[in-house]
């Protein structure tokens, strides 16, 4: 079956398509290098033609808030209609668990204009929702820099690897629409907070991180289980401490604060 990758070279859409492509999936990888434009609607036509699954796994290269908010509605509404007209029976979008109640945050509003507009469309859908990365808790460190310190609420989330990401996702992808969220997570849950600071000590990041409960995610207030998914969220399998193995450096003997579930 024929599957396009929006968003193909990313940290998720690079793993994804190299899955599909394993699974025996024609699958094309579609980003503005490969002349694939989803805000102008470059290439969608030709790259479409015969497809009968989108996976969406796009973001915006700037997050601030209007720039993002265009970026998820432009490119979603070209994406809808080029699929409409391409007869696309599968449009899957990757998003956030607790996208809805991070309202407050600029990207998490442009997440939820995303989602709408798919929710509104004709086109049958599955909106898959991942926890954060493993790969993001430096990025995260970064959006949350204050001087010299890392600002960051004592809370619990249950982050995953973007490969476990990409299975996830994969599964759905070649499964039936669900016209609906799917959560997907990984197998622990830690402090938000005390993962990030483990992660800035393997980097030998010299930056202090603090728990703040004052401090809010991506510019949005939350609470102790705002990020954690539902008991219904598929498990990725990768641990923590593996995937900073695999990394090359020196894992923290510290715990989860529990394994999930
Ligand atoms: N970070 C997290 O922890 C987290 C957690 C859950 C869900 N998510 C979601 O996961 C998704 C993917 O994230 P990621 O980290 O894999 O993204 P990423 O590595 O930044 O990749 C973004 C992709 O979008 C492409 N792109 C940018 N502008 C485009 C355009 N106008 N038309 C077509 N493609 C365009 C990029 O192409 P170029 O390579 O050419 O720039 C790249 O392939 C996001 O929607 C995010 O909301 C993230």
């Amino acid at each position: 079956m024929k599957i396009v990758v929006i968003g193909g070279s990313g940290l998720i859409g690079s793993r994804l398509v190299k899955k599909l492509r394993e699974h025996g999936h024609e699958t094309v990888a579609a980003s503005p290098d490969s002349g694939v434009n989803t805000l102008t609607g470059e290439g969608l036509a030709e790259a479409l033609k015969g497809a009968l699954v989108v996976v969406d796994v796009s973001n915006s290269p700037s997050w601030e808030d209007s720039a993002v908010m265009k970026f998820f509605e432009t490119s979603t509404r070209n994406l809808l209609t080029y699929e409409a007209a391409a007869d696309v029976r599968h449009h899957v979008a990757l998003s956030v668990v607790g996208t809805d109640r991070l309202s407050e945050s600029g990207y998490f509003r442009a997440k939820i204009a995303q989602e709408k507009l798919i929710e509104g469309s004709s086109i049958p859908y599955s909106i898959v929702h991942a926890t954060q990365f493993f790969e993001f808790l430096k990025g995260l460190a970064d959006i949350s820099t204050d001087g010299d310190k890392v600002r960051l609420p004592h809370v619990l989330f249950q982050p995953m690897a973007a490969d476990d990401v990409a299975s996830g996702v994969d599964r759905i992808a070649v499964g039936p629409p669900v016209n609906g969220i799917v959560e997907i997570a990984g197998p622990e849950q830690f402090y938000l907070d005390d993962l990030v600071r483990r992660r800035l000590a393997a980097l030998k990041d010299p930056r202090e991180v603090i728990a703040d409960p004052k401090a809010g995610y991506s510019g949005a207030k939350i609470s102790e289980r705002t990020l954690v998914p539902g008991n219904d969220a598929r498990r990725g399998e990768t641990r923590f401490e593996t995937w900073l193995t695999q990394q090359g450096q020196i894992p923290s003997p510290k715990q989860p604060v529990r394994k999930a579930g």
